[in-house]
């Protein structure tokens, strides 16, 4: 293996740079050639190759977004996209492809790899932490920094007006997101898409609350919870309860900003990793850390299983916040 490309693909998380500094870091010292590819798959499938050394990602460990800048490229779930993309990768004497992204970049590398056998390895990186094979994925710590720093102010709005505020987070499919910043915001309930959502027995435990004494609550909404998200939540809450409610919507907000330390050491981590099982001849598979072990899951594996909510943390967030 001698020259190698590496690509941000799908929704940017912050610590994608870090991740990109590791993969070009050790790339470099360990003698192979680096390309970065402009805009991800897109970029891939029009041959937008920049000769990337050393120096090229010095002073990106704490930026957010991409400096290779990311797409949403739908294109890319057809075959033709990706013979092209596989010829682009063959005149540039391309030996292997790290991508960093999530579900959809594990998907769209699946493919490129199993119908071109393009070497391929795939750094687990998405603020929806909803990948299978890696406990955590690079941008979810920052984001759910982000999320309660947000819901942190918000409280003190709704303490002083006694309100009922709806917060919706990023999360179309899963509510980790939604559960990790539930819990470590101290909010009274977490609307997860992996649950049904009972508007009747909603009500009534937040009507519960107010008899306990709580003169404010504040409720987490995922993004794919139920159509129109928090909005179509604190309606029905509100026609229940004739209480006063607010919505804030947290949006890409969430995506933005500095990487937190551990965002930035798990991206330095599973880049690196993915370097060293590149040139050991790994390929077709997800890069992760599981139980803080470097872990390698095929991407079939990676794309078709689903990583668990954690009960126990579902539950206790409710048993604390009575
Ligand atoms: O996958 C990351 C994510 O931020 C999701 O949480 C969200 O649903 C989606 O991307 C939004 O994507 P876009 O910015 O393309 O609208």
């Amino acid at each position: 293996m001698k020259r190698i490309g590496v690509l941000t693909s799908g929704g940017d998380a912050p610590g994608m740079n870090a991740c990109l500094r590791a993969i070009v870091r050790t790339a470099s010292v360990k003698g192979l050639e680096v390309y970065g590819v402009l805009q991800g798959f897109k970029g891939l499938t029009e041959g937008r190759f920049q000769p990337m050394h050393l120096r090229s990602v010095s002073g990106i460990m704490h930026l957010g977004g991409t400096i290779l800048k990311s797409s949403r490229y739908p294109r890319f779930l057809t075959a033709e996209a990706r013979s092209e993309a596989a010829q682009k990768i063959r005149e540039a004497g391309l030996d292997g492809l790290i991508a960093i992204g999530g579900n959809g970049t594990s998907t769209g590398a699946y493919h490129l790899w199993r119908e071109h056998a393009i070497p391929i390895l795939v750094c687990a990186s998405t603020i929806d932490n909803d990948l299978y094979g890696t406990d955590f994925t690079i941008g979810f710590d920052t984001a759910v920094t982000t999320a309660v720093e947000a819901i942190d102010r918000i409280k003190d709005v709704a303490a002083a007006h006694d309100l009922i505020f709806f917060v919706e987070v990023m999360g179309r499919h899963r509510g980790f997101l939604a559960l990790y910043a539930g819990l470590a915001g101290g909010c009274e309930e977490i609307l997860l898409p992996e649950e049904p959502t009972d508007y009747d027995a909603l009500s009534q435990r937040l009507m519960d609350g107010r008899r306990r004494g709580k003169t404010s609550s504040i409720v987490v909404v995922a993004e794919g919870d139920v159509p129109g998200g928090a909005f179509t939540v604190a309606e029905e809450v509100r026609k229940r309860t004739g209480l006063a409610v607010r919505v804030t919507v947290l949006g890409h907000i969430q995506r933005g900003g500095t990487p937190t330390p551990r965002d930035r050491i798990l991206a330095s981590r599973l880049g690196n990793a993915a370097v060293d099982f590149l040139i050991a001849g790994e390929q077709g598979k997800l890069v992760g850390e599981i139980k803080r072990e470097i872990v390698l899951t095929p991407l079939k594996e990676a794309i078709e299983r689903h990583k668990d909510i954690d009960q126990d943390l579902y539950q206790l967030s409710y048993l604390l916040s009575q």
